[in-house]
């Protein structure tokens, strides 16, 4: 399962991928809003980073002012994968896009009918919220589960990207089920890290070490 950080702050992008952990990132318009500076730029220099896919989401809603959009967020860099809602407008923009050989990644997905469509016109990813579904009171892990049968199923190639991530737990279960990829907060990326065994393991191994050497020394 690939991992993608879900940020558009460059700082936070590059200690993960210079680790090596990193396949992708995925901004939206609410993310790149906290950031200070062209956006255009900020993208450019996330693709720089990341040597993998960016998606890049429209903030127009009209399937020809997106299908603009998107051939002009594409030229950024050919990283760039096009964000778009899943709207009617989202569809026909999304196959519009992808027959045009950009690659479009449809967010705002709550439903696996929703994902079953936009498969259909040839997503390369689709990007169910997990988080938000548990916000209402449900689960918004089962709809990974349904939208993984369905592309198995099918054999269609649109890549499912779990997105709205919260905690580790999410991405147990994303990995469990089949999911192509989880994006995630750097928050949670640093979750993953931290385990108070490791840490006290580590200590005691150290400490027995020294006390070793200590010994010999003597
Ligand atoms: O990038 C879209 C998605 O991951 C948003 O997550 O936490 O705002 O529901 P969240």
């Amino acid at each position: 399962m690939k991992l993608f950080a879900d940020t558009g702050n460059l700082k936070e992008i590059e200690p993960l991928a210079a680790m090596g952990i990193l396949d992708g990132v995925t901004t939206n318009p609410s993310l790149l809003a906290k950031e200070s500076g062209d956006y255009r730029q900020i993208l450019k220099q996330i693709c720089q980073t990341v040597q993998g896919p960016v998606s890049a989401e429209v903030v127009t809603t009209s399937a020809a002012d997106m299908i603009n959009e998107g051939k002009s967020l594409a030229k950024i860099d050919d990283h760039i994968v096009v964000k778009v809602p899943f709207t009617r407008d989202g569809v026909k923009a999304c196959r519009a896009l992808s027959s045009d050989g950009i690659r479009v990644n449809v967010t705002l997905i709550f439903s696996a009918t929703q994902a079953w469509l936009a498969a259909k016109v040839g997503a390369s990813y689709v990007s169910p919220f997990v988080g938000r579904l548990d916000d209402i009171g449900t689960t918004g892990m089962n709809l990974i589960r349904e939208i993984v049968d369905i592309f198995d199923a099918a054999e269609y190639p649109t890549e499912v990207l779990v997105a709205s991530v919260r905690s580790p737990i999410h991405i147990v279960e994303a990995g469990r089920m089949g999911a192509d990829v989880v994006t995630c907060p750097p928050a949670v990326i640093e979750q993953c890290f931290k385990h108070p065994l490791t840490d006290i393991g580590l200590e005691k191994f150290l400490e027995d070490w020294e006390k070793a050497q200590a010994t010999a020394a003597r």
